[in-house]
């Protein structure tokens, strides 16, 4: 396929990149930084003009394109003020789906996030593991992600055969990035994240598995690695953290409370990198 990647400069998006590459696939890195060069374009996502005619085509890079893999956005609160992490966020992702419908482009898979599901989880869950029926935002991050979600399920209703898929990813770990792990014994470790994880490299194979199992409609899944990022046993944590909350599901020793069921049945998806084998003390 030929793809656009927005946020390719981005953790995400970098490992995204690589691997759709690895498979085979025409990739296009769009981003607002990054290096000039072959398979990439400078785009500020926050203008609709930009966006809309780097969907179309670009002189010297792409003709048209067959999927946008959307990961372009401020990640995280606190580096910009808040409401310019829901301006930015909001007008990027309504700008590149959009477009990318105006375009022609009826397959698009995005990221949402934990955000979305009642991160940092000050407010108990209404049962664990958390599913993709959980829907809370506690912060304007948060809040652009639920209502990206809500405009996807709108959009696709727009034009026959559109397949919009939200992948709720958990906080991404670089590969090189597992030294917190240092902190697996900490019941406080991960709290916020109800002890979830997912190696960079493990959300871009869920971006190539939701491509490939791409359908119309609007889906949602769950990110995630099959275990928790904690070295405490998951039913200690549940108990720790959240005592009135009922478990609706016999847990393995160390299970991820953030439930990954859906994409492991629809997509087959199953994270492959694990702090367990990746992490090495000291
Ligand atoms: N990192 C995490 O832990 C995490 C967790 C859940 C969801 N997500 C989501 O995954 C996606 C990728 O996150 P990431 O961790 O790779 O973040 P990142 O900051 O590493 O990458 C995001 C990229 O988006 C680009 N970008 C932002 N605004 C732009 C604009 N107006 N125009 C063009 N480019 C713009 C940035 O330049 C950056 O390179 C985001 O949607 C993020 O919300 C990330």
């Amino acid at each position: 396929m030929r793809i656009a990647v927005t946020g390719s400069s981005g953790l995400l998006g970098r490992a995204t990149v690589d691997r759709l590459r690895a498979e085979g696939h025409e990739v296009l890195g769009l981003d607002i930084t990054g290096t000039g060069g072959p398979g990439f374009t400078r785009v500020d996502f926050g203008d609709y003009g930009q966006t809309l005619d780097s969907l179309l085509g670009v002189t010297a890079r792409h003709e048209g394109l067959d999927a946008i893999v959307h990961l372009a956005a401020i990640p995280v609160n606190g580096l910009v003020p808040d409401a310019a992490t829901f301006h930015n966020n909001l007008t990027v992702s309504f700008n590149v789906m959009f477009g990318a419908l105006r375009a022609g482009i009826r397959t698009i898979v995005y990221a949402s996030s934990i955000t979305a599901m009642g991160f940092p989880f000050t407010v108990a869950p209404a049962s664990l593991p958390v599913d993709e029926t959980a829907l809370g935002a506690y912060n304007t991050y948060g809040l652009g992600k639920v209502l990206e979600e809500a405009m996807a399920g709108q959009l696709v209703n727009w034009h026959e055969g559109t397949s919009i898929t939200a992948l709720r990813y958990t906080n991404v770990v670089a590969p090189d990035g597992y030294a917190t792990f240092a902190r697996a014994g900490d019941p406080s470790y991960r709290r916020d994240l109800i002890g979830s994880y997912v190696d960079a490299r493990d959300g871009a194979l869920a971006v190539s598995l939701a491509l490939a199992h791409a359908k119309p409609g609007f889906e949602v899944y769950n990110i995630a690695a099959p275990d928790s990022g904690l070295s405490i046993p998951t039913a200690q944590v549940a108990a720790d953290w959240f005592p009135d909350v009922a478990i609706t599901k016999p847990l393995a020793e160390f299970e991820s409370l953030m439930s990954t069921d859906k994409a492991q049945r629809e997509l087959g998806f199953r994270a492959e990198h694990l702090w367990r084998d990746n992490y090495t003390a000291g």
